[in-house]
């Protein structure tokens, strides 16, 4: 059984143009962000409030949200590592955001400075302020499956930082394969772990492609419940944490996808290849979407 629709989250501009090595433009992502809401996309994360000294590639954030407050049709999640974050997010404009702990505690040090349980608390306390201005609050877990400094993830790891997350008050919890080292063999234990405390229909899954794994990932994931996808068009991306790691699965191969399965999405797929061949030509490279790759052909 799989569901009828599916919402696929757009993570491009954060996850894809965080991993640049050039800085783009901020007129070249408000350009990107624009072509995927036009796409048909519901919800295309625009940007993080992280330090500038660990992401430059996105020092831009107060810029690109004012650059899109006025556009329509999608929404515009932003990442906040902790409370400074927050604030900044919210005076620039965000009306959601995602906070992004763990499941190892090693990549928890290298990516945000802090442990597993440090991170909890800096994730509580923007849960918190964030019930107050009612805003939303994703929260991600990085390293579900697998860890580029630990190795494998016990699926209970997994499981402790999601219904911590469940218990503050995010509205949804994406499950991370930062490294894309899953196959369905160590997934479906992962999301058993997951399900037992959190609702399906309360979960995302967030697969990068490194190993070639996502969409039978993303397929095991529709056949436990899961409707919501994230992905990143052309399969930019990766993690500047976690070396070796490379884009999420390409949005169009996702669309491809659930276009053959018949599943709905909103999403037209070749106003998404518009968006991606925009961003690749700008990157000077080609795509990462097989889809994409075989449709100019044809
Ligand atoms: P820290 O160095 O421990 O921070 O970093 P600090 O609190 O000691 O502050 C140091 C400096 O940073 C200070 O500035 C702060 O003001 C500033 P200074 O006085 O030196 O000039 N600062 C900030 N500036 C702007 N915005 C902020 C902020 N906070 C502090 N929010 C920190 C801790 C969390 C800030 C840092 O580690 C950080 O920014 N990490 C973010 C790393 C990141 O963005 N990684 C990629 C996203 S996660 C991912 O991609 C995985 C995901 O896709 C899921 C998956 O694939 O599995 C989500
Ligand atoms: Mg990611």
């Amino acid at each position: 059984h799989i569901p009828e629709y599916v919402k696929i989250v757009e993570v491009g501009p954060r996850d894809g143009l965080q991993n640049e090595k050039a800085i783009i433009p901020t007129d070249v992502k408000v350009g990107l962000i624009k072509l995927l809401v036009s796409s048909g996309l519901p919800v295309v994360e625009a940007t993080s409030f992280v330090s500038p000294k660990w992401v430059p590639q996105l020092a831009d954030a107060k810029d690109i949200l004012a650059a899109i407050q006025n556009v329509e049709g999608a929404r515009f999640p932003v990442l906040t590592p902790n409370l400074k974050g927050f604030e900044a997010a919210v005076a620039a404009g965000a009306k959601e955001v995602a906070v992004f702990p763990a499941a190892s505690e090693s990549f928890s040090k290298a990516n945000l400075n802090s442990g597993i349980e440090d991170t909890l608390a800096r994730c509580r306390d923007i849960a918190s302020a964030a019930r107050s201005f009612l805003i939303p609050v994703r929260g991600y877990i990085s390293c579900v499956v697998g860890c580029p400094l630990e190795g494998n993830i016990a699926p209970a790891k997994v499981a402790y930082v999601a219904k911590s997350l469940r218990e503050m008050g995010c509205s949804e919890i994406s499950l991370g394969d930062t490294i894309g080292v899953g196959t369905p063999g160590t997934v479906i234990p992962m999301l058993e772990a997951v399900l037992d405390v959190v609702p399906a229909d309360m979960l995302a899954v967030h697969f990068h492609d490194t190993y070639g794994q996502a969409l039978s990932n993303i397929l095991i994931s529709l056949q436990m419940g899961i409707s919501t996808v994230d992905s990143s068009v052309s399969g930019l991306g990766g993690c500047p944490y976690a070396k070796g790691a490379t884009g999420n699965v390409a949005t169009e191969d996702v669309v491809y996808m659930l276009n053959g399965l018949g599943v709905k999405t909103n999403v037209d797929l070749g106003k998404l290849i518009l968006a991606g061949d925009f961003i690749c030509k700008h990157l000077g490279r080609v795509s990462g979407s097989k889809a994409a790759t075989a449709l100019s052909k044809v």
